[in-house]
């Protein structure tokens, strides 16, 4: 999940990571109260558009204001835009810097070569994606080793190869280890900040926060549940999770899919991809059941994608190992039985393995009008699409 900048920022005061004070608005009255608040004790504050993209500066998302009544102008400005697809619901009053140089500095997790990955760069600012493209010498790129992280020796190793020299490189040292704390602290997989200043009084400060954390970390980072925006998610995805569904909504698609296990999923996807070019239609989601799932999780399943309005048609695949198809033909019966009429979307079902006789003798019996068993993959993805089309 990335998070915002203003949750970036109380991620990185949790750390004593050196930043300067911030007051989330939602209005622009509350963006004039925080400026009131945050310029009793300075001349300027910054008005930032929070959005989980990149580039808000160069999109007029981060405007400056020496006044009350100025903040609630640019807020008024801000709030609403459009920025890469992205609307802005919240603005961040934050403290004027009185800024001197920009940095740059990041921690990502580098998969291919199974390890983290230190940026850092003394050119840092809104043109970073343009230097590592034109001048990549003057971004450092220093891997970490995941057994050893980021220590005092590794923060030196990195602000030298960025070409910070005595002083100011020792200042730098502290705040890299914290930001590292930050990244193994809350089990994030990028932790970035772009700037990263210095201000007239010697300060290193850091303005701008981009904070990824790992989903599959969240048994042990209960804290990050607050942190998920529920405006912007996706709400049967929201449901599914709920309910212990695997499932992610895919851009698109007309035929939704259920299968067990990731593989025998992933490779329905294809299939059904496939099958549909000739009609126009493809996959709408992934939805892994999982192994020995039993009636109720196949019902759970089938009423989030009946619910998905880009639906016109389900294919059910599974292959029955520890999932034995009766369970899932008694789960498909008993969730038409729930959504009653609710149900209008036609079920192609293809099982296989454990149980299938019975399975299809369920199915068989109960001779729902909206379902049609197939019995290959291949052909069930045939008719899943054409019915997909109609
Ligand atoms: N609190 C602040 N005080 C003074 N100037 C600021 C402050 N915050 C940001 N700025 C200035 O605005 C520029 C852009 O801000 P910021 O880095 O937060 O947004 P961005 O880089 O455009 O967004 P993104 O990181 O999403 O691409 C900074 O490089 C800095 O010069
Ligand atoms: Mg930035």
């Amino acid at each position: 999940m990335d998070l915002y900048e203003y949750q970036a920022r109380e991620l990185f005061a949790k750390y004593d990571v050196p930043v300067l004070d911030g007051i989330v608005a939602s209005t622009p009255d509350e963006a004039a109260q925080a400026a009131e608040e945050l310029l009793r004790n300075g001349e300027l504050v910054v008005v930032k558009a929070q959005v989980k993209t990149g580039g808000r500066g160069k999109a007029g998302g981060v405007k400056l204001a020496c006044s009350v009544d100025e903040a609630r102008e640019k807020a008024n400005e801000i709030l609403g835009m459009d920025i890469k697809g992205h609307t802005v619901g919240k603005v961040l009053i934050a403290a004027g810097a009185d800024i001197t140089e920009e940095y740059y500095f990041s921690v990502l997790l580098d998969r291919s070569e199974r390890r983290y990955l230190a940026m850092c760069s003394k050119e840092g600012g809104m043109e970073i994606e343009k230097l590592a493209v034109e001048r990549p010498e003057a971004l450092a790129k220093v891997p970490v080793d995941p057994q050893i992280g980021i220590d005092q020796a590794k923060a030196e190793e990195i602000v030298a190869e960025a070409g910070f020299g005595g002083e100011l490189g020792a200042k730098i040292v502290p705040v890299i280890q914290k930001l590292w704390d930050v990244y193994t602290g809350e089990d994030a997989t990028l932790v970035e900040v772009n700037p990263l200043v210095q201000t007239g009084s010697g300060e290193i400060i850091a303005l701008d926060g981009k904070v990824t954390v790992d989903d599959n970390a969240r048994f042990r980072q209960e804290g990050h549940c607050a942190l998920v925006d529920k405006a912007t998610e996706n709400p049967l995805e929201a449901k599914a999770k709920a309910l212990g569904l695997n499932y992610v909504k895919l851009d698109g698609g007309q035929v939704g899919i259920i299968g067990n296990g990731a593989g025998l999923v992933m490779s329905t996807l294809d299939v059904v991809a496939y099958a549909g070019e000739q009609y126009g239609v493809g996959p709408a989601n992934f939805l892994d059941i999982g192994g020995g799932a039993n009636a109720t999780v196949m019902s759970n399943g089938l009423d989030v994608i009946l619910n998905d309005d880009d639906v016109r048609s389900v294919f059910v695949n599974v292959f029955g190992g520890i999932t034995a198809c009766d369970e899932v033909a008694n789960g498909i019966v008993k969730a038409l039985e729930i959504l009653g009429d609710e149900a209008k979307k036609p079920i192609v079902v293809r099982l296989d393995g454990n149980n299938v006789e019975r399975g299809r003798e369920i199915l068989a019996q109960a001779n729902h009008p909206l379902v049609t068993v197939v019995e290959t993959m291949d052909g069930a993805a045939a008719k899943a699409a054409e019915l997909a089309a109609k």
